[in-house]
C-alpha cells in the first residue's frame, strides 16, 4: 500500500460524462499513482472503472474522494461513504477529505473527525484530510481529537493565486498542501512569463507551473483527458527551476481567487 501522498495527481473534477474510466486508465498507464475524485463530481464508479482496467496493482495506487459539505454529520458521512466505497469498488478508499468546511461550523469537526475514524475501522477508508480550509479552521481541527492526522489540504494555488500564508501555515502544522486548480483556469498557457520560462527549459508553461509547485513541496492535481496532456504534464517532474525563474513566478501572485462558492468559508 502507499503510505504517503504521491505528490503529482490526476484530478478529475468536469471530465465529460463517459470518459473518466479512459482517463484515468491512461494516466495509470503513462505512471500517475494518484487520481483526484469527489462525491460532488458524480464519477466515483468510472474512476474505480479506470483503476480497475489500468492493470496497475491497486495497492500501488492512491485514490482520494472528498465528502460534500452537507454530509459531515456523523450518520450522513458514514452513509455517503458506504456509497463512494460501493461505487469506487477498490476496497479501502485511500484518502477522504471534507470537501469544504461546515459553514460557520453547524456540524462541529470534532463530529466529522470522529466519523472519519469510525469509517477507517469499518474498512472504508485508510486516511482523512481536508480541503478549502483556511488557516484558523485547519488549525482548530489539527488540534480537536484525531486532528494530528489530518494528511492534507486541499486548496485553490496557481501563480496567479500564490496562497502564501496558507500554504505556510498549513505546511508549519505538518499538514502536506494539495494545490488544485493549478493553471489558473487555463490562463498559465499564456501567461509571458510563464511562457518565457518555458522556452529558456525546452519546456511548456504549464510544466513551469507544476515545477514551480513542486519546489514548494506542494502536492500537484492536473486533470487532462488527453493523453498527449496528461504526458507533458507528468514530465513537469523533470523541469528544474533556478532561484531566478521561481523570483519571477512568484511575482505573478495577484491573490486571483477562482473557486469561491456562497458556502466557501471566510478566506
Ligand atoms: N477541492 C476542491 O474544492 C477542488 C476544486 C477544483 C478542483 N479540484 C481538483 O483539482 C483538479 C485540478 O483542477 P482543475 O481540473 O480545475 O484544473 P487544471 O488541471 O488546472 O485544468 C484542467 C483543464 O486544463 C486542460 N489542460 C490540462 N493540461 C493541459 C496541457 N498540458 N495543455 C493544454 N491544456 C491542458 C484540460 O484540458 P484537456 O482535458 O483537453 O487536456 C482541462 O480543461 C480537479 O480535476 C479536481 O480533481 C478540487
Amino acid at each position: 500500500m502507499v503510505d504517503t501522498i504521491p505528490s503529482f495527481g490526476l484530478g478529475t473534477f468536469r471530465v465529460a460524462a463517459g470518459k473518466t474510466a479512459q482517463s484515468v486508465r491512461s494516466a495509470l498507464q503513462l505512471g500517475y499513482r494518484h487520481i483526484d475524485t469527489a462525491q460532488y463530481y458524480d464519477n466515483e464508479a468510472e474512476v474505480g472503472q479506470g483503476v480497475r482496467d489500468s492493470g496497475i496493482p491497486r495497492e500501488d495506487i492512491w485514490v482520494t474522494t472528498k465528502v460534500w459539505w452537507e454530509r459531515l454529520r456523523r450518520d450522513d458521512l458514514i452513509e455517503s461513504l458506504k456509497v463512494s466505497h460501493e461505487k469506487l469498488g477498490i476496497g479501502a478508499i485511500d484518502l477522504v477529505l471534507i470537501h469544504w468546511p461546515s459553514p460557520d461550523s453547524v456540524v462541529p469537526i470534532a463530529e466529522t473527525l470522529a466519523a472519519f475514524q469510525e469509517a477507517r475501522s469499518l474498512g472504508l477508508l485508510r486516511h482523512y484530510g481536508v480541503s478549502n480550509f483556511p488557516a484558523p479552521l485547519l488549525e482548530a481541527a489539527v488540534k480537536a481529537p484525531g486532528g494530528s492526522e489530518i494528511v492534507t489540504n486541499q486548496i485553490e494555488v496557481s501563480p496567479f493565486l500564490a496562497n502564501r500564508a496558507l500554504v505556510e501555515a498549513t505546511q508549519k502544522l505538518g499538514v502536506k498542501v494539495t494545490a488544485y486548480m493549478p493553471l489558473g483556469e487555463g490562463r498559465a498557457h499564456t501567461d509571458p512569463t510563464l511562457v518565457d520560462i518555458a522556452k529558456k527549459h525546452g519546456a511548456t508553461p504549464a510544466q513551469v507551473t507544476f515545477a514551480w509547485l513542486l519546489s514548494r513541496g506542494i502536492v500537484v492535481l492536473s486533470a487532462s483527458t488527453n493523453a498527449e496532456h496528461q504526458e507533458i504534464n507528468w514530465d513537469a517532474q523533470k523541469v528544474k527551476l533556478d532561484a531566478d525563474d521561481i523570483a519571477r513566478i512568484d511575482a505573478l501572485d495577484e491573490g486571483k481567487r477562482n473557486a469561491n462558492p456562497p458556502f466557501a468559508p471566510k478566506w
